[in-house]
């Protein structure tokens, strides 16, 4: 038993692949930014000729950088920026528009129609989800409604809809497979999570034909070959899980209670809650953490839209850091008497306030502020934002055990931003030795089921501390800050409900 994988992980902002080797360590890597589009105020877009072609380079580039040009590989996994939706002609592969990305608020007065007509119970008693512009289903509403000629196109059988998982399956099985996994459906508000299929009712309220819809398969499955033509060889795909659910997988997070949480553009908790779909009662989202052997776990997950992208704001939008290392050694040199919060709000409130109107702001300026101050309040802007999601699991699922969090993603490099999660959260943060974990949880699913790698729990022993930050707050600093937050995200909100 033993053999490559290699994982794309097709991200925000960039597209990534990654040759793992048999020890579950990179071998190679190829990685590629692609330009971002914003239309309008709160519109966001890709090409989805950009998707591809970025996709397929950093492919050929890290097969290229792999011993023996990846002749080992036995098996490709994909994991990918979830919700971002496309559609395309079934016969030329031509996409109608471009990929309006999960970030986008457009249909933002469409989710709040919606809601006054009373439908936010039954998208979230089937889906989990809540009535909010991210999501998939109101995206492709707006396509087939404001795009010339889509909807007859639409009835008339001629397109498909995809998220980036389905785009790239079929771009690399050269239009043969239209084809999903089980999480990625889960982040479409169309799907049901309890019955696992799209659902009629949901499709009937958003106006969308299910043939339309692509198949739903496990996380592990089989997800075709592709084109000889691409890499000289068919290789079989055989592992799709959306980003969150791949670093759940790739975190060891096997059993119900633990949570981990990746800080990309935005930041995703997620725990497992095991077979049993847990509902929230505080706005957090049910969703499928994966699907294996036809048998569902389920994860509660709490979605911020802004973390990473603080920072990039910090760098690109003030220019006050010419790169992202540069936030923690400035956030060191903060004045301590000054409480300034930043509430990142660029693109709304993701959970658990779910508010797409609100916008960003800062609070607690003086005339003694400067870039050390708004350096530390973006870094802690990513903990308390954490802290509100975990307090919200702990109280949606109080038999849980007090959960320590596995962390990954860029900004976990930041040792001062790891420790001020560890003190605001109350709890321990472990960073593990592999940082590359979205790709390595569609690697497993892939190589799992090539079966060239082992199972959950032989996996699951080889997951590695690399350090942990262990909370050192008193109780009573850690009430006043995250009073003060709890003021500065009150005074952010567009609706005081
Ligand atoms: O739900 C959106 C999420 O999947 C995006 O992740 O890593 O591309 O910011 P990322």
């Amino acid at each position: 038993m033993a053999g490559c994988v290699l994982a794309i992980d097709q991200g925000t902002t960039s597209s990534r692949a990654i040759v793992f080797g048999d020890d579950f360590h990179p071998i190679s890597v190829g990685q590629q930014e692609f330009p971002q589009h914003f239309p309008k105020s709160g519109w966001v877009e890709h090409s989805p000729a950009d998707i591809w072609t970025s996709t397929l380079r950093v492919c050929r580039e890290a097969l290229e950088k792999a011993p023996s040009g990846g002749a080992d590989v036995a098996a490709i996994g994909i994991t990918n920026q979830r919700e971002t939706t496309l559609v395309w002609d079934r016969s030329t592969g031509e996409p109608v528009y471009n990929a309006i990305v999960w970030q986008d608020r457009r249909t933002a007065d469409f989710c709040a129609k919606l809601r006054s007509e009373g439908r936010e119970g039954v998208f979230s008693a089937k889906t989990g989800l809540l009535l909010d512009p991210y999501f998939s289903g109101t995206k492709i509403a707006w396509i087939l409604d404001n795009v010339d000629g889509v909807r007859e196109r639409a009835e008339r059988g001629e397109l498909a809809f995809g998220t980036v998982d389905t785009w790239l399956i079929w771009q690399l099985t050269g239009g043969k497979v239209h084809a999903t996994d089980a999480t990625n459906a889960s982040r479409t508000l169309i799907y049901n999570i309890h019955e696992n299929k799209w659902d009629e009712e949901l499709c009937k309220l958003l106006n969308i034909p299910q043939n339309l819809l692509p198949e739903v398969k496990d996380s592990a499955d089989d997800f075709g070959v592709t084109d000889t033509e691409l890499f000289g060889r068919a290789i079989p795909i055989l592992g799709v899980a959306g980003d969150q659910q791949a670093a759940t997988v790739g975190q060891a997070c096997f059993k119900p209670g633990m949570v981990k949480s990746t800080y990309g553009t935005g930041c995703f908790a997620l725990m497992n809650t095991g077979s049993k779909p847990v509902r929230s009662n505080n706005r957090m989202l049910t969703t499928i953490a994966y699907r294996l052997n036809g048998e569902t776990t389920y994860a509660l997950e709490g979605s911020i839209f802004v973390a990473g992208a603080a920072v990039q704001w910090l760098r690109d939008g003030l220019g006050l850091i010419e790169s992202a290392g540069d936030t923690q050694s400035l956030a060191e040199q903060a004045d301590p008497n000054q409480d300034v919060y930043l509430v990142p709000a660029f693109v709304g409130l993701g959970a658990p306030y779910w508010d797409a109107e609100a916008r960003g702001a800062l609070f607690g300026l003086t005339r003694n502020t400067g870039p050390k101050e708004i350096a530390r309040a973006v870094l802690q802007s990513v903990g308390y934002q954490t802290s509100d999601l975990v307090e919200a699991m702990r109280a949606d699922w109080p038999e849980a055990e007090q959960p320590v969090l596995r962390v990954d993603g860029g900004m976990t490099a930041s040792d001062w931003t790891m420790q001020f999660l560890a003190d605001i959260l109350g709890a321990p943060v472990d960073r593990p030795t592999v940082p590359e974990t979205t790709a390595l949880g569609a690697a497993w699913l892939a190589g799992s089921k090539a079966g060239v790698w082992p199972g959950a729990e032989a996996f699951s022993a080889e997951w590695k501390l690399e350090k942990r930050f262990e909370p050192r707050f008193q109780e009573s600093e850690r009430a006043r800050l995250l009073a003060g937050w709890q003021d500065a995200v009150k005074r952010t909100r567009s609706t005081q409900d």
